[in-house]
Protein backbone atom coordinates (compact mmCIF):
# COMPACT_ATOMS: atom_id res chain seq x y z
CA UNK A 1 0.00 0.00 0.00
CA UNK A 2 0.61 3.93 -0.35
CA UNK A 3 2.92 5.01 2.54
CA UNK A 4 0.43 8.23 2.79
CA UNK A 5 -2.23 5.43 2.75
CA UNK A 6 -0.70 3.51 6.01
CA UNK A 7 0.40 6.88 7.51
CA UNK A 8 -2.93 8.47 7.58
CA UNK A 9 -4.01 8.96 11.36
CA UNK A 10 -7.06 7.10 12.52
CA UNK A 11 -10.24 9.30 13.51
CA UNK A 12 -9.37 10.43 17.10
CA UNK A 13 -13.46 10.89 17.38
CA UNK A 14 -14.03 7.08 16.17
CA UNK A 15 -11.38 6.01 19.11
CA UNK A 16 -13.62 7.82 21.72
CA UNK A 17 -17.26 6.65 19.94
CA UNK A 18 -15.94 2.84 19.79
CA UNK A 19 -15.03 3.33 23.49
CA UNK A 20 -18.73 4.03 24.51
CA UNK A 21 -20.73 2.99 21.35
CA UNK A 22 -23.81 0.95 22.30
CA UNK A 23 -22.89 1.78 26.24
CA UNK A 24 -26.92 2.77 27.22
CA UNK A 25 -25.22 5.01 30.14
CA UNK A 26 -23.56 7.41 28.07
CA UNK A 27 -25.03 10.12 26.23
CA UNK A 28 -23.62 10.45 22.75
CA UNK A 29 -22.62 13.86 21.56
CA UNK A 30 -19.32 13.08 19.89
CA UNK A 31 -20.81 12.97 15.96
CA UNK A 32 -21.68 15.89 14.05
CA UNK A 33 -25.36 15.02 13.47
CA UNK A 34 -28.57 15.87 14.69
CA UNK A 35 -30.89 13.25 16.12
CA UNK A 36 -33.69 14.52 14.50
CA UNK A 37 -34.95 11.75 11.67
CA UNK A 38 -35.37 13.39 7.71
CA UNK A 39 -38.44 15.50 7.62
CA UNK A 40 -41.36 13.17 6.21
CA UNK A 41 -41.90 14.56 3.04
CA UNK A 42 -38.33 13.85 2.19
CA UNK A 43 -38.67 10.72 3.03
CA UNK A 44 -41.94 10.23 0.89
CA UNK A 45 -40.10 11.69 -2.09
CA UNK A 46 -37.85 8.66 -2.05
CA UNK A 47 -40.01 5.92 -1.43
CA UNK A 48 -42.18 7.07 -4.39
CA UNK A 49 -39.41 7.46 -6.72
CA UNK A 50 -38.02 3.96 -5.59
CA UNK A 51 -41.64 2.93 -6.15
CA UNK A 52 -42.32 4.20 -9.41
CA UNK A 53 -38.89 2.00 -10.30
CA UNK A 54 -36.16 4.27 -10.23
CA UNK A 55 -33.01 2.03 -9.75
CA UNK A 56 -30.90 2.97 -12.63
CA UNK A 57 -28.04 5.23 -13.04
CA UNK A 58 -27.94 8.70 -13.88
CA UNK A 59 -26.01 11.72 -14.94
CA UNK A 60 -22.79 11.68 -13.74
CA UNK A 61 -23.37 15.20 -12.65
CA UNK A 62 -26.72 15.08 -11.30
CA UNK A 63 -30.42 15.05 -12.19
CA UNK A 64 -31.06 18.16 -14.57
CA UNK A 65 -34.18 18.91 -12.15
CA UNK A 66 -31.74 18.60 -9.30
CA UNK A 67 -29.01 20.81 -11.08
CA UNK A 68 -31.75 23.59 -11.64
CA UNK A 69 -32.92 23.34 -7.97
CA UNK A 70 -29.62 24.06 -6.24
CA UNK A 71 -28.74 26.62 -8.79
CA UNK A 72 -32.40 28.37 -7.77
CA UNK A 73 -31.50 28.07 -4.21
CA UNK A 74 -27.87 28.86 -4.03
CA UNK A 75 -28.85 31.79 -6.36
CA UNK A 76 -31.22 33.11 -3.81
CA UNK A 77 -28.61 33.12 -1.20
CA UNK A 78 -25.65 34.20 -3.30
CA UNK A 79 -26.74 36.03 -6.78
CA UNK A 80 -27.10 34.12 -10.06
CA UNK A 81 -25.03 31.34 -10.40
CA UNK A 82 -26.35 29.16 -13.29
CA UNK A 83 -27.10 25.15 -13.08
CA UNK A 84 -24.17 24.67 -15.24
CA UNK A 85 -21.90 25.55 -12.33
CA UNK A 86 -23.63 22.75 -10.19
CA UNK A 87 -22.65 19.41 -9.63
CA UNK A 88 -24.31 16.79 -7.33
CA UNK A 89 -21.62 14.62 -5.24
CA UNK A 90 -22.47 11.57 -3.07
CA UNK A 91 -21.95 13.94 0.08
CA UNK A 92 -20.12 16.70 1.17
CA UNK A 93 -17.22 14.60 1.90
CA UNK A 94 -17.31 13.32 -1.52
CA UNK A 95 -17.81 16.93 -3.02
CA UNK A 96 -14.76 17.86 -0.71
CA UNK A 97 -12.39 15.36 -2.02
CA UNK A 98 -13.58 15.64 -6.01
CA UNK A 99 -12.21 19.23 -5.18
CA UNK A 100 -8.92 18.00 -4.04
CA UNK A 101 -8.64 15.00 -6.81
CA UNK A 102 -9.38 17.85 -9.63
CA UNK A 103 -6.83 20.30 -8.61
CA UNK A 104 -3.89 18.78 -6.29
CA UNK A 105 -0.73 16.90 -7.45
CA UNK A 106 1.55 14.72 -5.48
CA UNK A 107 3.98 17.05 -4.13
CA UNK A 108 1.76 20.21 -3.93
CA UNK A 109 1.63 22.71 -1.43
CA UNK A 110 -1.91 22.95 0.86
CA UNK A 111 -2.94 25.77 3.46
CA UNK A 112 -5.23 24.20 5.88
CA UNK A 113 -6.88 26.54 8.14
CA UNK A 114 -7.17 24.50 11.70
CA UNK A 115 -8.67 23.12 14.12
CA UNK A 116 -10.72 21.64 10.97
CA UNK A 117 -12.56 18.75 10.59
CA UNK A 118 -10.14 15.87 10.04
CA UNK A 119 -11.06 14.64 6.59
CA UNK A 120 -9.96 18.23 5.02
CA UNK A 121 -6.12 17.71 6.01
CA UNK A 122 -6.78 13.93 5.22
CA UNK A 123 -8.04 14.61 1.78
CA UNK A 124 -5.17 16.56 0.66
CA UNK A 125 -2.72 13.54 2.23
CA UNK A 126 -4.34 11.35 0.29
CA UNK A 127 -3.52 13.47 -2.98
CA UNK A 128 0.23 13.93 -2.02
CA UNK A 129 0.13 17.19 -0.79
CA UNK A 130 2.84 18.66 0.99
CA UNK A 131 0.57 20.33 4.17
CA UNK A 132 0.92 23.67 5.65
CA UNK A 133 -1.51 24.35 9.20
CA UNK A 134 -2.35 28.02 9.62
CA UNK A 135 -4.20 28.30 13.05
CA UNK A 136 -6.63 30.11 14.45
CA UNK A 137 -5.33 31.91 17.67
CA UNK A 138 -7.77 31.14 20.98
CA UNK A 139 -8.89 34.27 22.90
CA UNK A 140 -11.22 33.82 25.71
CA UNK A 141 -12.77 30.86 24.58
CA UNK A 142 -13.37 32.13 20.69
CA UNK A 143 -11.11 31.45 18.26
CA UNK A 144 -9.89 34.14 16.05
CA UNK A 145 -8.19 34.59 12.80
CA UNK A 146 -4.94 36.39 11.91
CA UNK A 147 -5.65 37.12 8.71
CA UNK A 148 -2.27 38.72 8.08
CA UNK A 149 -0.41 35.32 9.50
CA UNK A 150 -2.80 33.72 6.50
CA UNK A 151 -2.34 35.92 3.74
CA UNK A 152 1.31 35.61 4.41
CA UNK A 153 1.57 31.43 4.49
CA UNK A 154 -0.43 31.58 0.88
CA UNK A 155 2.42 32.15 -1.47
CA UNK A 156 2.87 31.49 -5.34
CA UNK A 157 3.97 27.81 -4.25
CA UNK A 158 0.36 27.34 -2.97
CA UNK A 159 -1.71 25.35 -4.89
CA UNK A 160 -4.74 25.06 -2.58
CA UNK A 161 -6.24 26.32 0.04
CA UNK A 162 -8.57 24.91 2.37
CA UNK A 163 -10.71 26.65 4.34
CA UNK A 164 -14.33 25.87 6.08
CA UNK A 165 -16.24 28.68 7.91
CA UNK A 166 -18.81 28.48 9.57
CA UNK A 167 -16.06 26.22 11.50
CA UNK A 168 -16.37 22.75 12.74
CA UNK A 169 -15.53 22.80 15.69
CA UNK A 170 -14.45 26.10 16.78
CA UNK A 171 -17.68 27.72 15.24
CA UNK A 172 -15.15 30.47 14.07
CA UNK A 173 -16.24 32.14 10.71
CA UNK A 174 -14.79 34.30 7.98
CA UNK A 175 -16.09 38.43 7.52
CA UNK A 176 -17.21 38.78 3.93
CA UNK A 177 -13.62 41.44 4.38
CA UNK A 178 -11.93 39.05 5.35
CA UNK A 179 -13.00 36.76 2.28
CA UNK A 180 -12.56 39.45 0.07
CA UNK A 181 -9.18 39.99 1.28
CA UNK A 182 -8.19 36.15 0.90
CA UNK A 183 -9.36 36.11 -2.98
CA UNK A 184 -7.44 38.96 -4.40
CA UNK A 185 -4.61 37.49 -2.30
CA UNK A 186 -5.41 33.96 -3.90
CA UNK A 187 -6.09 35.83 -7.30
CA UNK A 188 -2.30 37.36 -6.85
CA UNK A 189 -0.41 33.86 -6.33
CA UNK A 190 -2.25 31.42 -8.06
CA UNK A 191 -4.07 29.85 -5.42
CA UNK A 192 -7.08 27.68 -5.52
CA UNK A 193 -9.55 27.91 -2.87
CA UNK A 194 -11.57 25.45 -1.68
CA UNK A 195 -14.40 26.74 0.36
CA UNK A 196 -16.28 24.42 2.69
CA UNK A 197 -19.32 26.55 3.54
CA UNK A 198 -21.42 23.09 4.59
CA UNK A 199 -22.95 25.25 7.77
CA UNK A 200 -23.40 28.22 5.78
CA UNK A 201 -27.03 28.24 7.15
CA UNK A 202 -26.44 27.06 10.64
CA UNK A 203 -25.59 30.26 11.46
CA UNK A 204 -26.69 32.87 14.72
CA UNK A 205 -25.47 36.03 13.74
CA UNK A 206 -28.51 38.55 12.12
CA UNK A 207 -28.34 38.31 8.56
CA UNK A 208 -30.62 39.67 5.53
CA UNK A 209 -30.36 36.08 4.07
CA UNK A 210 -30.18 33.80 6.55
CA UNK A 211 -26.83 32.38 5.58
CA UNK A 212 -22.97 32.75 7.05
CA UNK A 213 -20.71 35.11 4.36
CA UNK A 214 -19.97 32.65 1.25
CA UNK A 215 -17.04 33.14 -1.31
CA UNK A 216 -19.38 32.90 -3.92
CA UNK A 217 -20.44 36.76 -2.53
CA UNK A 218 -17.79 38.37 -3.42
CA UNK A 219 -16.31 36.38 -6.31
CA UNK A 220 -16.30 36.13 -9.86
CA UNK A 221 -17.56 32.93 -12.08
CA UNK A 222 -14.21 32.00 -13.40
CA UNK A 223 -11.96 32.13 -9.64
CA UNK A 224 -9.99 29.54 -8.83
CA UNK A 225 -13.21 28.91 -6.49
CA UNK A 226 -14.90 25.72 -5.38
CA UNK A 227 -16.94 25.78 -3.04
CA UNK A 228 -18.42 22.20 -1.18
CA UNK A 229 -22.15 21.77 0.08
CA UNK A 230 -24.77 19.34 2.09
CA UNK A 231 -27.95 18.62 2.30
CA UNK A 232 -26.71 16.63 5.61
CA UNK A 233 -26.83 19.64 7.98
CA UNK A 234 -29.66 22.13 7.19
CA UNK A 235 -31.91 19.41 5.70
CA UNK A 236 -31.09 17.00 8.53
CA UNK A 237 -30.47 14.53 5.73
CA UNK A 238 -26.95 13.06 7.03
CA UNK A 239 -27.52 9.19 5.95
CA UNK A 240 -28.28 9.86 2.33
CA UNK A 241 -24.46 11.14 1.60
CA UNK A 242 -25.85 13.64 -1.09
CA UNK A 243 -24.01 17.21 -1.48
CA UNK A 244 -22.85 19.55 -4.02
CA UNK A 245 -20.27 21.71 -5.49
CA UNK A 246 -20.31 25.36 -6.95
CA UNK A 247 -17.34 25.12 -9.81
CA UNK A 248 -15.94 27.39 -12.25
CA UNK A 249 -18.27 27.13 -15.89
CA UNK A 250 -14.88 25.51 -17.21
CA UNK A 251 -13.88 23.03 -14.99
CA UNK A 252 -17.98 20.93 -14.66
CA UNK A 253 -17.45 18.97 -17.59
CA UNK A 254 -14.06 17.93 -15.84
CA UNK A 255 -15.32 17.22 -12.50
CA UNK A 256 -18.29 15.22 -14.25
CA UNK A 257 -15.12 12.85 -15.27
CA UNK A 258 -14.06 12.87 -11.85
CA UNK A 259 -17.39 11.86 -10.62
CA UNK A 260 -17.83 8.87 -12.98
CA UNK A 261 -14.51 7.54 -11.73
CA UNK A 262 -15.21 7.76 -8.15
CA UNK A 263 -18.96 7.23 -7.93
CA UNK A 264 -20.67 7.39 -11.21
CA UNK A 265 -23.73 9.47 -10.02
CA UNK A 266 -25.36 10.11 -6.77
CA UNK A 267 -28.66 7.31 -6.86
CA UNK A 268 -32.06 9.05 -8.52
CA UNK A 269 -34.38 8.17 -5.46
CA UNK A 270 -31.77 10.42 -3.38
CA UNK A 271 -31.49 13.02 -5.77
CA UNK A 272 -35.34 12.83 -5.97
CA UNK A 273 -35.86 13.49 -2.05
CA UNK A 274 -33.33 16.30 -2.36
CA UNK A 275 -35.33 17.96 -4.66
CA UNK A 276 -37.99 18.12 -2.83
CA UNK A 277 -35.69 19.23 0.12
CA UNK A 278 -34.99 22.37 -1.78
CA UNK A 279 -38.67 22.91 -2.88
CA UNK A 280 -39.55 22.92 0.87
CA UNK A 281 -36.65 24.77 2.57
CA UNK A 282 -38.77 27.04 3.94
CA UNK A 283 -40.44 24.12 6.08
CA UNK A 284 -37.21 22.66 6.94
CA UNK A 285 -34.00 24.89 6.99
CA UNK A 286 -35.71 28.21 9.67
CA UNK A 287 -36.76 25.53 12.00
CA UNK A 288 -33.48 23.43 12.51
CA UNK A 289 -31.31 26.30 12.43
CA UNK A 290 -33.80 28.31 15.52
CA UNK A 291 -33.75 24.85 17.47
CA UNK A 292 -29.85 24.32 17.06
CA UNK A 293 -29.59 28.54 18.22
CA UNK A 294 -32.09 27.09 21.40
CA UNK A 295 -29.41 24.33 21.77
CA UNK A 296 -26.21 26.44 21.79
CA UNK A 297 -28.03 29.12 23.74
CA UNK A 298 -28.97 26.36 26.22
CA UNK A 299 -25.44 24.61 26.89
CA UNK A 300 -23.10 27.73 26.45
CA UNK A 301 -24.12 29.71 29.66
CA UNK A 302 -24.36 26.13 31.68
CA UNK A 303 -20.80 25.37 30.50
CA UNK A 304 -19.56 28.58 31.29
CA UNK A 305 -20.68 28.33 34.73
CA UNK A 306 -18.76 25.50 35.19
CA UNK A 307 -15.41 25.67 36.91
CA UNK A 308 -12.07 25.68 34.86
CA UNK A 309 -14.18 25.63 31.55
CA UNK A 310 -13.75 28.40 28.61
CA UNK A 311 -15.82 28.92 25.73
CA UNK A 312 -17.25 31.55 23.61
CA UNK A 313 -20.74 30.69 21.77
CA UNK A 314 -19.94 29.86 18.58
CA UNK A 315 -21.18 31.85 15.58
CA UNK A 316 -22.23 29.05 13.21
CA UNK A 317 -22.26 25.39 12.74
CA UNK A 318 -23.54 22.64 15.77
CA UNK A 319 -20.72 22.68 18.50
CA UNK A 320 -20.21 24.10 21.88
CA UNK A 321 -15.83 23.62 21.57
CA UNK A 322 -14.10 24.44 25.02
CA UNK A 323 -11.03 24.22 26.60
CA UNK A 324 -10.86 22.59 30.05
CA UNK A 325 -8.30 23.84 32.06
CA UNK A 326 -5.80 21.47 33.83
CA UNK A 327 -6.44 18.62 30.93
CA UNK A 328 -3.45 18.34 28.08
CA UNK A 329 -4.67 15.23 26.61
CA UNK A 330 -8.21 15.42 25.19
CA UNK A 331 -8.06 12.24 24.02
CA UNK A 332 -7.34 10.95 27.43
CA UNK A 333 -9.75 13.66 28.50
CA UNK A 334 -12.58 12.14 25.84
CA UNK A 335 -12.28 8.64 26.91
CA UNK A 336 -12.63 9.12 30.66
CA UNK A 337 -15.37 11.30 30.30
CA UNK A 338 -17.30 7.96 28.40
CA UNK A 339 -15.73 5.89 31.51
CA UNK A 340 -16.31 7.84 34.00
CA UNK A 341 -18.96 10.23 33.19
CA UNK A 342 -21.65 8.52 31.06
CA UNK A 343 -20.77 11.83 28.62
CA UNK A 344 -19.60 11.44 24.87
CA UNK A 345 -17.37 14.46 23.69
CA UNK A 346 -14.80 14.50 20.50
CA UNK A 347 -11.31 15.34 21.27
CA UNK A 348 -9.93 18.56 20.72
CA UNK A 349 -6.65 17.01 19.16
CA UNK A 350 -8.33 15.34 16.46
CA UNK A 351 -9.26 18.61 15.11
CA UNK A 352 -5.80 20.22 15.20
CA UNK A 353 -2.50 19.10 17.40
CA UNK A 354 -3.49 23.27 19.00
CA UNK A 355 -6.39 22.19 20.23
CA UNK A 356 -5.18 19.63 22.75
CA UNK A 357 -7.03 20.32 26.54
CA UNK A 358 -10.02 21.03 24.23
CA UNK A 359 -13.39 19.35 23.67
CA UNK A 360 -16.08 19.28 21.13
CA UNK A 361 -20.12 19.03 22.08
CA UNK A 362 -22.62 18.26 19.07
CA UNK A 363 -25.26 20.51 20.61
CA UNK A 364 -27.70 18.96 17.77
CA UNK A 365 -30.05 17.45 20.40
CA UNK A 366 -33.65 17.16 19.80
CA UNK A 367 -34.75 16.76 23.43
CA UNK A 368 -32.81 20.27 24.89
CA UNK A 369 -33.29 18.33 28.52
CA UNK A 370 -30.18 16.05 27.21
CA UNK A 371 -27.66 18.85 26.71
CA UNK A 372 -28.63 19.73 30.64
CA UNK A 373 -28.32 16.59 31.98
CA UNK A 374 -24.70 15.84 29.79
CA UNK A 375 -23.70 19.09 31.79
CA UNK A 376 -24.81 18.01 35.08
CA UNK A 377 -22.78 14.84 34.64
CA UNK A 378 -19.66 16.71 33.61
CA UNK A 379 -20.20 19.05 36.33
CA UNK A 380 -20.07 15.70 39.20
CA UNK A 381 -17.11 14.26 37.26
CA UNK A 382 -15.90 17.87 37.62
CA UNK A 383 -16.58 18.21 40.98
CA UNK A 384 -15.43 14.48 41.77
C1 LIG B 1 -16.81 20.83 7.98
C2 LIG B 1 -17.51 19.69 7.35
N1 LIG B 1 -17.49 19.57 6.02
C3 LIG B 1 -18.11 18.58 5.39
C4 LIG B 1 -18.83 17.64 6.09
C5 LIG B 1 -19.45 16.55 5.27
O1 LIG B 1 -20.75 16.24 5.49
P1 LIG B 1 -21.48 15.14 4.62
O2 LIG B 1 -20.45 14.25 4.01
O3 LIG B 1 -22.36 14.42 5.58
O4 LIG B 1 -22.24 15.88 3.59
C6 LIG B 1 -18.88 17.70 7.48
C7 LIG B 1 -19.58 16.68 8.27
O5 LIG B 1 -19.54 16.62 9.46
C8 LIG B 1 -18.21 18.76 8.13
O6 LIG B 1 -18.23 18.90 9.45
Amino acid sequence: MRQTVLNLEESKIREVANAGMGRGDVLPFWFGESDEVTPDFIREAAIASLQKGETFYAHNLGLPELREAIAGYASSLHGPIGAERIAVTSGGVNALMLACQAVVDAGDEVVAVTPVWPNLPAQALIMGARLKRVSLTPRDGAWTLDLQKLLDAITPATRLLIVNAPNNPTGWTLSRGEQQAILEHCRKTGTWILADEVYERLYYEPTANGCAPSFLDVAEPDDRLVVAHSFSKSFLMTGWRLGWLVLPPAMTHHMGKLIEFNTSCASVFTQRAAVEAIRRTADVTPRVVAHLKTCRDTLVPLLQALPRVELAPAKGGMYAFFHLDGFDDSLILAKRLVAEAGIGLAPGNAFAPEAQGWLRWCFASKDVARLRQGVDRLAGWLAR
